[in-house]
């Protein structure tokens, strides 16, 4: 890979999964550091169906940082960004000046190439996996001595979502009481072997880039909705503990109640937002209507949505439910209207945790 001695090419690649919190993240204490209004938890979805792929590289032959997603050009140079790289130079700093003959990576321009395989900007947690994956390829390519929780730390400040893509399971992220952030980080609340028999279908109403992005769309939920603050204050840390006990009980129909009364209580404070905020559509309520249907004729919860700041619908169910779900989804959705692309993901053998450099 050298291409001359003083100008030798320094490259990791690595894959991140998306996560799809059960317990919603929406609102920011501080926008400079991503640090939120309250916590949430998530169910990291296994990478073998939607992943993102990072490589990154530095030489000293390169003349700016750079950054392409999925082909195109992309502002590296956003303040969200900036701070995660401002911190992976830092720490790459730390080890050189403990190891002379350490190459001296740090003071390099990085060229970063991404590749989502799934709809960017449209509710599937591509920021999420994007950060996840910028951070980790950025720390293996400078050999880091961190941490998962030390990446998540990072990984934050790209985007909040991503500090939960570091770990693999079901993982909260706590909202920390620090100005500075030091304590708001991810944290596994059990291994996906925990509860290996959980399942996601991932159901594609549009592929197409929001109009509202996370990140405006929670600033104006923070400064317009009444519902929000009575969410953030009192729904949200009663259903943090209640979401936990469900995993750690493997107690499914707790976990699918609190799972939509949560997706719901979330796109509710969207409507509450002036000017009000709509990421579902018809389409997605008619995959609401198709799950209520499933659980009523069973009579009981086999099944759980949860939508995201976008129309795509994330159906958890267990694993002996299959065919019931993902089996009726498949055959009903084949015949809506609207549904396009739609993919089915289980998380198999558990979600796996995020593979290693290539
Ligand atoms: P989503 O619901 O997909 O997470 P967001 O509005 O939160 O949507 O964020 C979308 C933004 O995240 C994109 O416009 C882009 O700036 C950033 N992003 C997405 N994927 C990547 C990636 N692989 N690498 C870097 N940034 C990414
Ligand atoms: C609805 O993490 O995308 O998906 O921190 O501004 O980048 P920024 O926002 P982001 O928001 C995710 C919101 C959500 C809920 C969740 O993932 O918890
Ligand atoms: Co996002």
């Amino acid at each position: 890979m050298a291409e001359s001695n003083n100008q030798e090419v320094y490259r990791a690649s690595t894959y991140a999964p998306v996560n799809i919190a059960v317990i919603k993240y929406w609102g920011k204490r501080n926008t400079t550091l991503n640090l939120p209004t309250n916590s949430s938890l998530s169910v990291t979805l296994s990478q073998d169906d939607l992943r993102t792929h990072t490589t990154a590289s530095c030489s000293s032959s390169f003349t700016d940082d750079t950054l392409s997603l999925n082909g195109s050009p992309q502002d590296i140079a956003g303040a969200r960004t900036q701070a995660c790289l401002r911190e992976l130079r830092q720490l790459r700093k730390d080890v050189e000046a403990q190891d002379p003959q350490a190459p001296k990576l740090a003071s390099m321009k990085l060229q970063i190439v991404s590749e989502n395989n799934f709809p960017t900007a449209a509710g599937l947690a591509s920021s999420a996996a994007g950060f996840a994956a910028l951070v980790r390829a950025v720390a293996d390519l400078y050999h880091l001595p961190a941490s998962p929780t030390d990446l998540s730390r990072i990984a934050r400040q790209g985007s909040g979502s991503a500090c939960r893509s570091l770990m693999g399971g079901y993982v909260a992220w706590e909202k920390g009481k620090q100005d500075d952030g030091s304590d708001s980080l991810a944290c596994e609340v059990a291994p996906a072997n925990h509860w290996p028999e959980m399942r996601a279908l991932v159901l594609v109403a549009s592929a197409e880039k929001k109009d509202v992005s996370s990140t405006a769309g929670m600033q104006q939920t923070v400064a317009t909705s009444t519902l929000f603050e009575h969410r953030a204050k009192e729904v949200v840390p009663k259903r943090m503990r209640a979401m936990e006990k469900a995993i750690h009980d493997r107690d499914f129909a707790a976990f699918a109640t609190l799972t939509m009364k949560d997706s719901n209580n979330f796109h509710a404070c969207n409507l509450d937002t002036d000017p009000p905020i709509f990421y579902m559509n018809d389409v997605s309520r008619s995959a609401v209507r198709m799950c209520e249907a499933i659980n009523f004729s069973h009579d009981k919860l086999v099944c759980a949505y949860t939508f995201d700041a976008g129309p795509n619908a994330v159906i958890y169910y267990l694993d002996e439910h299959e065919n019931e779900v993902a089996g009726t989804f498949k055959g009903l959705v084949g015949g809506v209207k609207g549904w396009e692309g739609k993919r089915g993901q289980a998380v198999k053998d558990g979600a796996k945790l995020p593979e290693g450099t290539e």
